[in-house]
């Protein structure tokens, strides 16, 4: 965790208000693989890390909520008895939707004080949201004892993304950043919230992220768009949901779909065979196999699910390119953000200072690299 940041936090919330904060850290995530699998019922990989949101907040002693993003410097004031979506609200709508669908269960909440601030990028996929979402809900439930469990939590913010923000995501980003296990990646199944935790331990390699710097816009409506095809298509089949399905099950239907579709709901259910495949690669400690994976993964999302962009394949193609880099792909949401690569130890520096100018003289961007640990969720920090 990123004491700075605590000291900062603390700080301006003890130059904002009079009352004591609690301090809770809800980190963000990064995804080994199984992509846009969880709201098809799947697997996916993720695993929390050590960046994410520092909150302080504390009950306010007026009739008023005051929230600060620290890094915007941004200021909103609300009370909770009246929370609703707000138009081109940003992150206040992180923050109400959390209210709201607390109230929506039938919980009372006070009006409160919240300064936050964080240490990933805003549309690195890295899911700085969810980690927000379980900040709040996470402090609302301490300051308000609503004897909320972890996983109740947990819907409360994928509920105030779907409501309030907009975006119909799947369970992956709050149950990461809410369960993560210092050093360990989660196989989660999405459909019974079960997660199996396994070591990272990548004997000779080790993890790289490259943010592209990149967020192209319409990404949340072309993220919903594709839940839609998907739920659409497992309609069809007459199944729950397409983690049910096999590509024979597919073929069956596939002349009453589009060929973007097929391909679509196609790449779901091989990217949902690759969650479970790499989780026995590791078992395995094969780790080259893990690595075709997860080349395997990008093409698919690049080619056939057609979520990735050309700054991210131009990453992914540079680190095909290097004998260095045995698998990367882009993670996340699509559209920009990360891109994770498996690389040799000690070899991440060199493949960074040969990918960082190329990056640049095609886009005239920079791309940033992080070296990220796997850390604990969402906790109370004081
Ligand atoms: C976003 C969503 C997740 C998941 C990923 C794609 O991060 O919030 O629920 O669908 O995209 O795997």
């Amino acid at each position: 965790m990123n004491i700075e940041l605590k000291n900062k936090i603390a700080k301006e919330f003890a130059e904002n208000f009079t009352e004591e904060p609690i301090l809770i850290f809800s980190p963000g995530r990064i995804n080994v693989i199984g992509e846009h699998t969880d709201y098809n019922d799947g697997f996916v990989f993720p695993a929390a890390v050590d960046k994410g949101i520092i909150a302080a907040i504390s009950k306010s002693a007026h009739s008023v909520s005051v929230a600060i993003a620290s890094d915007l410097e941004e200021k909103y004031e609300f009370s909770v008895d009246s929370v609703s979506p707000l138009k081109g609200g940003n992150w206040r709508n992180y923050i109400l939707g959390v209210v709201g669908e607390i109230q929506k269960k039938g919980f009372k909440v006070g009006n409160f004080n919240i300064v936050f601030g964080g240490d990933i990028p805003n549309g690195s996929g890295m899911s700085s949201s969810a980690a927000l979402e379980n900040s709040v809900v996470f402090g609302l439930n301490e300051l308000f004892e609503l004897g909320l469990t972890k996983e109740e939590m947990i819907f409360i913010s994928q509920k105030a993304e779907h409501n309030y923000v907009g975006v119909n995501c799947g369970i992956m980003d709050q149950y990461a950043s809410m369960f993560g296990q210092k050093d360990h990646a989660l196989l989660l199944d999405c459909r019974t919230t079960v997660a199996t935790p396994f070591l990272i331990d990548f004997k000779d390699y080790e993890l790289l992220l490259i943010n592209t710097n990149v967020k192209h816009s319409l990404a949340d409506s072309a993220y919903n768009d594709r839940r839609a095809a998907c739920e659409k298509v497992a309609a069809l089949l007459n199944i729950k949901a397409l983690r049910d399905a096999t590509e024979a099950d597919l073929l069956k239907v596939k002349d009453q779909i589009s060929e973007e579709d097929y391909q679509k709901v196609l790449f779901v259910v091989q990217e949902n065979n690759r969650a479970q495949a790499a989780s026995e690669a590791m078992i395995a400690n094969d780790i080259e196999k893990l690595g075709e994976l997860i080349y395997g993964s990008h093409d698919g999302l690049q080619n056939q699910y057609k979520v990735s962009c050309d700054e991210l394949d131009f990453l992914v193609d540079l680190a095909k390119n290097s004998d260095d880099v045995i698998g990367a792909r882009m993670m996340g949401g699509g559209f920009g953000g990360c891109t994770i690569n498996i690389v040799k130890k000690g070899k991440a520096d060199a493949f960074v200072k040969k990918v960082a100018p190329l990056y640049k003289l095609k886009f005239n961007k920079e791309c940033s690299p992080y070296a990220v640990n796997i850390a604990d969720g969402t906790h109370k920090i004081v």
